[in-house]
């Protein structure tokens, strides 16, 4: 029996693994993403029924269960070199006059790839499993960021194929895919953060991150492109060297090979016309000597290998006029400036509109209403304005844009942010946040009314039928089919889809509410912890801050938001209105209710996230720290400090054998 469970778990692992190479690797996927899903899922309630056959390179454990403090530094053990940039054909002929005079007219010959805007990794393999993931950090010693790289559903956790070498560094290129940038750059304009300028800076962000499963949401994929410290040589050129690293189960980009630069030269001037196509964003092409023995003959300049050379793409960047700029409102009430222009084509799509971010870069930029601009796509996705030419301005017409003194919506009090950078509209009844509000709400990530769309939202604010997320459940059939352009069935429908959503489980309702900085991922470990609204509502701010993954500003904010009287309003009517949101997982037992239970020290057979799904099954909470309200502190070997405290508030401290009897 245990072994047939084995079997099936073993099993189910190679198919998601072998689902992910065909995924990530050969961009051939056979099953649909529900489907996938539909195998995670057994796997996960498969070793959570046996925790004893959980291994760490089981799919299911790519994330990390704490935030680490902060990174540890490792020396590679092979440097990580930069690379020298050349942006014409000139400087190519240059190059490979170099290169000839440093091979000594021996024949050679080259290959090219993409050059991925993202960031450099190091991926430590040994005997197959990925033991370490380094930034490049100054090229002689990174960041240790292993915790956040397995996260990377494309980089597999143990490497598959024959004649692996024992010890083998992969190289590779962390990046964040063109949607996966917009989406969140989105995101964080709703939670009144500043945005990520390129995906470049998003992937960098995204993987120094202390909370792993904050970048597990960050959808970072990877490219490898080289080999660092390797116990045997994988190839004699770098061309089946790739090939290798695609065998074993690594992403690999397309490469070609090219014997003469004036080649290279052509491969270069046609992918610049498609760079466009693809999902990710790269910022111009890598050309290689192909063969290994000829690398070490050319040698380095110390900084940058001699054998490598970058051809870096010009910027994109088009002229147009700069017609009006508009201000919108956000959800949290951020006042955005936005430049509507002639429309123009810039890399291959037609601009009208470009963010001017905000208010402080509009002053910096002084660009004004009838300006000639000049637009730039930031990673060749977000089209900005630069620059004014002011030469071309009319300076007696031109005047500056004035920074709004009320919310252009609604006329409301403006105030800039506590950090100096968004502008925001203070007024709670604002209609035009109410409708991004509302958006929000009703959202596929949140409460997922479908027929609620944007333009019926606007109706029914602007006829005031709605002035709260609870007026939605008290819509009548009536009111609706009452509206222009609502044919009865349409009107059915909506009241289908609000019906539909009031179990919605508990953390879509947190998430919907749109706390400021509270995103699903925070919405659901909310859930998890709490169990209901009540009790979230109850909770204490220090309750909030000592659950780890919610940090002191988002505390703040979740409880400021439950402590609004008006807030509080809201929510209840929604309860009265029948929201009966769907609670977390049943519990298994009550015997830890009441109980806050710390755990320390390193455990023999459970992970942190096991021992601590266990507590919450068992009705108790867990907190990071060790205070008078700790009821119990589960000690593992080399506990510190905090059996130190627990002893001196004689406090009870059992181990994990001890616990998993007590729960039994
Ligand atoms: S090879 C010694 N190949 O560009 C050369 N690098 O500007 C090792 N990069 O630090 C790097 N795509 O992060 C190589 N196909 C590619 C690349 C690539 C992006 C990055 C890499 C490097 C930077 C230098």
């Amino acid at each position: 029996m245990k072994n047939d469970i084995k079997n099936k778990i073993e099993q189910l692992r190679d198919e998601i693994r072998r689902h992910d190479v065909l995924y990530y690797v050969q961009n051939a996927p056979e099953i649909m993403d529900q489907q996938y899903d539909a195998l995670f899922s057994e796997l996960k309630q498969l070793e959570a029924e046996h925790l004893e056959l959980v291994t760490p390179d089981s799919p299911t454990q790519r994330v990390s269960e704490r935030p680490v403090a902060g990174f540890e530094t490792v020396a590679h053990a092979v440097p990580m070199l930069s690379i020298d940039n050349t942006y014409n054909e000139d400087e190519l002929q240059k190059f490979d006059e170099r290169v000839a005079k440093g091979l000594e007219s021996v024949t050679y010959d080259y290959t090219v790839e993409p050059k991925i805007d993202g960031l450099a990794i190091s991926l430590r393999y040994e005997k197959g499993l990925l033991v370490r993931a380094a930034t490049r950090g100054d090229g002689n010693r990174g960041d240790v960021v292993t915790g956040n790289i397995r996260t990377i559903r494309a980089i597999p956790l143990t490497l598959e194929g024959d004649n692996i070498p024992e010890v083998l560094e992969v190289r590779g290129e962390v990046y964040m895919p063109k949607k996966a940038f917009a989406k969140l750059n989105a995101l964080r304009v709703d939670a009144g953060e500043p945005e990520f300028a390129n995906p470049r800076n998003a992937a960098a962000g995204s993987l120094k991150l202390l909370d792993a499963r904050v970048t597990a949401t960050r959808k970072l994929a990877f490219f490898a492109y080289s080999v660092g410290q390797a116990s045997a040589p994988l190839a004699q050129t770098h061309d089946d060297a790739l090939g290798k690293l695609r065998d074993f189960g690594l992403p690999v980009n397309q490469v070609e090979k090219a014997k003469t630069i004036d080649n290279i030269i052509t491969i270069c001037h046609s992918r610049e016309k498609t760079k466009n196509s693809l999902d990710y964003q790269i910022d111009g092409l890598v050309i290689k000597v192909n063969q290994y023995d000829q690398h070490d003959i050319l040698g380095t300049t110390g900084r940058a290998p001699k054998w490598c050379i970058a051809y870096k793409f010009a910027a994109e960047q088009a002229e147009t006029i700069l017609e009006s700029i508009t201000v919108q409102v956000g959800k949290n009430g951020t006042l955005t400036p936005v430049a509507n222009l002639k429309p123009v084509q810039l890399a291959g799509t037609t601009v009208k509109r470009a963010t001017l971010h905000n208010f402080d870069q509009l002053a910096r930029l002084d660009v004004r209403c009838g300006d000639t601009v000049i637009i730039e796509k930031a990673g060749e996705i977000i089209p900005q304005v630069v620059e004014a030419i002011v030469k071309q301005r009319d300076l007696f017409e031109s005047k500056p844009f004035e920074i709004p003194v009320q919310c252009p919506a609604c006329g409301g009090q403006v105030q800039k942010d506590q950090d100096g950078v968004y502008l925001r509209c203070v007024n709670p009844n604002c209609a035009a946040q109410l409708k991004q509000q509302l958006e929000y709400f009703v959202g596929k990530g949140q409460m997922n009314i479908d027929k609620l769309g944007v333009s019926l939202i606007a109706r029914l604010v602007d006829k005031e039928l709605v002035k709260t997320f609870a007026d939605i459940y008290t819509l009548r059939f009536d009111q609706l089919a009452q509206l222009e352009r609502m044919a009865d069935k349409s009107a059915a429908n909506v009241m289908d889809s609000i019906a539909a959503s009031k179990t919605q489980p508990l953390w879509r309702l947190i998430a919907a509410l749109g706390i400021r900085n509270v995103g699903g991922q925070s919405a659901q470990i909310l859930a998890d912890e709490f169990g209901s609204l009540d009790a979230l509502m109850d909770a204490f701010a220090e309750q909030l801050t000592s659950i780890d993954q919610i940090g002191p500003v988002m505390a703040e904010s979740i409880y400021d938001y439950l402590h609004d009287a008006d807030n509080i309003k809201v929510i209840n009517d929604m309860l009265a209105a029948g929201v009966k949101p769907s609670a977390p997982k049943e519990k298994a037992s009550n015997v830890l209710e009441g109980m806050t239970i710390v755990v320390t020290g390193t455990l023999k057979t459970l992970t942190r996230q096991q021992i601590k799904q266990m507590i919450k099954d068992h009705g108790g909470k867990t907190s990071s720290s060790v205070s008078k309200k700790t009821a119990l502190l589960i000690a593992g070997e080399n506990a510190g400090s905090k059996l130190e405290k627990a002893q001196k508030l004689n406090i009870e401290v059992i181990n994990e054998t001890k616990f998993i009897k007590r729960i039994k």
